[in-house]
């Protein structure tokens, strides 16, 4: 699966194709249609640092999965030795608030 980070201005971030990222035909449709909607894509690197601070400060508010198999899957966690973030409306018990 290929991965999607929302930010607060509306603009979508997915890492760019530096060889280790598969280039995904949803990943492709999902850039063409953000594009055409008027969304502002970045395809760049994104640090897990970015992410769990993105999310802590609020300037990152969705993020997803999405693949063939995948389908577009919202993430709505994420953790590591001694701590986690949750992302968007995602609760602690794996439900979602809303
Ligand atoms: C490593 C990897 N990344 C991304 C994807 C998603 O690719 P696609 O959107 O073409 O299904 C897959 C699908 O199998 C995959 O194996």
């Amino acid at each position: 699966m290929n991965l999607f980070f929302v930010h607060r201005d509306g603009t979508i971030v997915t890492p760019e194709l530096t060889g280790t990222i598969l280039e995904g035909v949803t990943r492709f449709s999902i850039l063409e249609l953000a594009g055409d909607l008027g969304l502002k894509v970045e395809e760049r690197r994104v640090s897990i640092d970015e992410w769990r601070e993105g999310v802590t400060s609020g300037e990152i508010s969705e993020v997803f999965a999405c693949g063939t198999a995948a389908v577009v899957t919202p993430v709505g966690r994420l953790v590591w030795e001694g701590g986690e973030v949750l992302i968007g409306d995602h609760d602690v018990n794996g439900g979602w608030v809303r």
